[in-house]
């Protein structure tokens, strides 16, 4: 017998990235050295090792960050994204004002307590929805740069402080859905351990923005 779930990708509408983030790139320039645009390529006089360490490991994390388990929930629109494509989701899923589907369409009518056998079924979780519209957590579309800075950024991560982010990549149930992604879906880079890791050292060796 057949399931009553019939979902079947027609066409892959690739998302067209939206950037909304021109605001945030001026903020941080710490060591303000002279304007001469010729001197940006020096190295850091001092803390270099640590410093360049702390760029490597967040661009490892960042290759976990932007694969589709992750993006798919962290889209730039209010639409969640779908598959190893990330198109927008079918049957005109939106976000909703505290991301957990808009009117009727609730996320929780499809994706259950647990993932649902076969491929193109929904995977599941009790909570199962994207970040509130107030406050959305994008990752489509953000440089290495520009996500190592909302990351770090309150106003922009949830209110978290960067132990806390931390916290959250290590422990939080919906990021770990994205190593039980359900039947026919790749799992991110990493395993969970070396990827909690990766953001562990980029966040002990001082959060540096990889420019
Ligand atoms: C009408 C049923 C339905 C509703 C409502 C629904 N979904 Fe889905 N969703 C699905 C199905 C089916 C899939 C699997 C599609 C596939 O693999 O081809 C899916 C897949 C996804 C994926 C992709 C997962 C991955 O790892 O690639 C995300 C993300 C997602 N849904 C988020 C949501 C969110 C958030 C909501 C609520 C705002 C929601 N969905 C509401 C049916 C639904
Ligand atoms: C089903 C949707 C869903 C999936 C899948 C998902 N997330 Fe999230 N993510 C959320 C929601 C909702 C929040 C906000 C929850 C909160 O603040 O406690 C969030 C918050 C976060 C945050 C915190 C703050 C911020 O600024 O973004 C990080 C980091 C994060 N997710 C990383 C990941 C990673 C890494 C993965 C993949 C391994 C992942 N997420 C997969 C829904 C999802």
């Amino acid at each position: 017998m057949k399931t009553i779930f019939k979902f079947r990708c027609a066409a892959a509408v690739i998302v067209t990235v939206s950037l909304v983030s021109a605001a945030q790139g001026c903020r941080s320039k710490p060591r303000g050295s002279a304007a001469s645009p010729a001197s940006r390529s020096q190295p850091a006089a001092f803390g270099q090792g640590d410093t360049a360490e702390s760029r490597a490991a967040f661009l490892a994390a960042y290759k976990v960050l932007m694969h589709p388990r992750c993006m798919n929930c962290h889209p730039a629109g209010d639409v969640p994204l779908q598959g190893e494509d990330s198109h927008l989701h079918l049957q005109n899923v939106k976000r909703g004002p505290d991301g957990k589907g808009l009117y009727a369409l609730k996320c929780s009518n499809c994706h259950q307590l647990k993932n649902l056998p076969g491929e193109n079924m929904p995977p599941g979780h009790p909570e199962w929805h994207l970040p509130p519209a107030d406050m959305p957590m994008v990752f489509e579309g953000r440089s290495p740069a520009q996500l190592a800075r909302q990351l770090k950024d309150p106003k922009q991560n949830g209110g978290k402080t960067l132990e806390e982010i931390i916290r959250h990549v290590s422990e939080d149930s919906l990021v770990l859905t994205g190593w039980n992604p359900g039947d026919g879906r790749t799992k991110p880079p990493l395993t969970h351990g070396e990827f909690a890791q990766k953001m562990r050292e980029w966040a002990d060796k001082g959060a540096a923005i990889p420019e």
